[in-house]
């Protein structure tokens, strides 16, 4: 899968900072049309988006649309004017249910058949943010192959739960790991919260490597400043690099001789933490830092 270590929100009906994410190099764009759009502009940022996809030369960056909630009574519309421009995957925030991103991905299928354009050729990702997704985590991860990440956001569950947002984030802990564990249960990436103080580009470095740690894939940005730092943080440092690719030689050397664990530099290695040390290369690779095999001849 395409690596997301990024993904950078701007206000759909703002041509102006989408011009500007074309510039970034940023892995992933999402233009909104839900939160960072008023509600008077909501059209504006439908328009806008169309001809954005239409029109700007995005490079490798990734071109996502996302979409006012499902009930919200907006949703037909943004994906009406949206789905033709034929953006790389839509965005469903506020997902409770298996139900609603079924009847997105139903939308999507239709759009992609009247196209001619390969089945699943448009990408699916749903915020999980209140306390109900949680609860269904579950029936929605596996609502429809063609989701392939949960953004985890922690403003709107917080509110939905009553809690008080914090630095430490305590308080959306167990949301944030429950995004995470059963992203991976279903094989798809977990795309973690965002860092709203963007001039503290420090506490931003903490926290995205806090969410690397934790086996989020990327991170939700909202300034062309977080760019950087956050696809640092998601991109594993040459030495990790270099430590997984021993640890990996020295665990096929030892398993020939018949010895499942062993000691480097006074550690005990088996193999849970060559399962880690494969996730560092999968890392890499994504970040293009590494050659895929998959893609040699
Ligand atoms: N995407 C692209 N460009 C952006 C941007 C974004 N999210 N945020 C800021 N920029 C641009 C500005 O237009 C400005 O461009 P310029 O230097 O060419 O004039 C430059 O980056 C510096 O911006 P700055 O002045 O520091 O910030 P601001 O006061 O203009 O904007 C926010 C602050 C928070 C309003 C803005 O960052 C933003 O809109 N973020 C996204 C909000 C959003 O989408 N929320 C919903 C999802 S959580
Ligand atoms: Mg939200």
């Amino acid at each position: 899968m395409r690596a997301r270590r990024a993904l950078l929100y701007m206000p759909g009906d703002d041509l102006y900072k989408i011009n500007k994410a074309a510039t970034l190099g940023v892995d992933t764009i999402c233009m909104d049309m839900e939160d960072g759009v008023a509600i008077n502009r909501k059209e504006a940022a439908r328009v806008t988006i169309a001809h954005s996809l239409r029109t700007i030369d995005f490079g490798a960056t990734e071109k996502l649309a996302r979409i006012n909630p499902v009930g919200s009574g907006l949703e037909e519309l943004d994906l009406a004017a949206v789905l033709p421009a034929r953006p790389d995957g839509i965005v469903v925030p506020k997902v409770h249910s298996a139900a609603q991103l079924h009847w997105v991905d139903q939308q999507i299928a239709q759009v992609e058949n009247s196209m001619n354009i390969p089945p699943r050729t448009i990408g699916l990702i749903a915020i999980i943010e209140s306390a109900a997704a949680i609860i269904n985590i579950k029936e929605i991860a596996a609502s429809t192959g063609r989701l392939q990440a949960f953004i985890f956001g922690a403003e709107d569950l917080a509110g939905d739960i009553g809690a008080t947002r914090t630095r430490e984030a305590w308080e959306v802990f167990y949301a944030r790991s429950a995004v995470v564990t059963c992203a991976a249960a279903f094989r798809i990436q977990a795309i973690d919260m965002v860092f709203i103080d963007f001039r503290d580009n420090e506490g931003l470095r903490k926290e995205a490597l806090e969410g690397a740690r934790l086996g989020f894939s990327g991170k939700q940005i909202i300034h062309p400043d977080q760019v950087d730092v956050v696809q640092q943080a998601f991109t594993p440092t040459d030495e990790a690099v270099d430590h997984a690719l021993r640890l990996i030689e020295a665990f096929q050397i030892y398993q020939q001789s018949g010895q499942g664990a062993f000691a480097i530099n006074g550690k005990m290695i088996d193999a849970p933490l060559i399962r880690a040390a494969e996730n560092t290369l999968a890392r890499a690779r994504a970040a293009g830092k590494l050659p895929d095999p998959a893609a040699e001849p």
